[in-house]
């Protein structure tokens, strides 16, 4: 039996590309803990539904969702080459595929859809049995891990996020706009706060991070002295 006696979990929830999984990402990897993006499971249910047209104009069509669901399979599996645990989507690796902005301008309907909510926290709440986890998302210290020893909720100024992943985005090549970035961003924090299932709300005993003029190595920082004091 491993000893996981002073493993914790540590719960990143927040609003969009503020940078929620790269610093969960160096966190775990401090730690020697696992990292779970649990937006990319979101995601790869998301193209899913973009490739069976299960979604039109930010539409689901939740009845036929639902009857898909039991051909839905997500699972990470650590990449030796890129230091990375990548989504895959019924035996694909769509690590690359659900980062694009189509999928970022449907997830938020597709998250909140209640059958798509329950099929993935039972996964998520499975992976964080053994603690040392570190999963960022948006309803991970409110409904997967009320019970996480550490809740962080993170936040930075719409336009440095919009600048953020503009940046992210453009360095992979993609033709995307800074305007409709920050009206992705904008709108889904939007629909993600409003919607009824698991609404994205930070938990009476997360600590607020706003990261705007934080470097990557301050926020580490930042983290790592609250996992300290536990
Ligand atoms: O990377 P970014 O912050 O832009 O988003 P993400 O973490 O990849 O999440 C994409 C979308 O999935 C969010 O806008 C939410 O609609 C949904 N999501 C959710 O509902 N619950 C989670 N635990 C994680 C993501």
């Amino acid at each position: 039996m491993p000893d996981n006696t002073n493993k914790i979990i540590i719960a990143i929830d927040g609003h969009s590309s503020c940078g929620k999984s790269t610093v969960a990402k160096a966190i775990a990897q401090k730690l020697n803990y696992i990292f779970i993006d649990s937006g990319a499971m979101y995601r790869a249910v998301t193209l899913y539904c973009l490739r069976h047209n299960l979604i039109n104009n930010g539409i689901v069509n939740i009845p036929e969702l639902r009857a898909n669901l039991g051909k839905i399979k997500v699972s990470f599996s650590f990449n030796d080459k890129t230091n990375h645990n990548d989504i895959w989507l019924n035996g694909e690796n769509v690590e690359q595929e659900i980062r694009l902005l189509t999928v970022s301008q449907n997830v938020s309907p597709v998250a909140a859809v209640a059958e798509v909510r329950h099929l993935l926290v039972a996964l998520q709440q499975e992976m964080g049995k053994s603690k040392g986890i570190v999963m960022d998302g948006r309803d991970i210290g409110t409904v997967v891990f009320p019970e996480a020893e550490l809740k962080l909720f993170m936040t930075a100024q719409p336009d440095v996020r919009a600048k953020r992943r503009f940046d992210e985005l453009t360095a992979k090549g993609e033709r995307v706009s800074y305007d409709e970035i920050k009206a992705n961003i904008i709108g889904r924090d939007r629909y993600d706060e409003t919607r009824d299932e698991s609404p994205l709300r930070k938990a009476d005993d997360a600590i607020i991070m706003d990261n705007s003029y934080m470097t990557r190595e301050e926020q580490l920082e930042w983290i790592l002295n609250r996992v300290v004091g536990i």
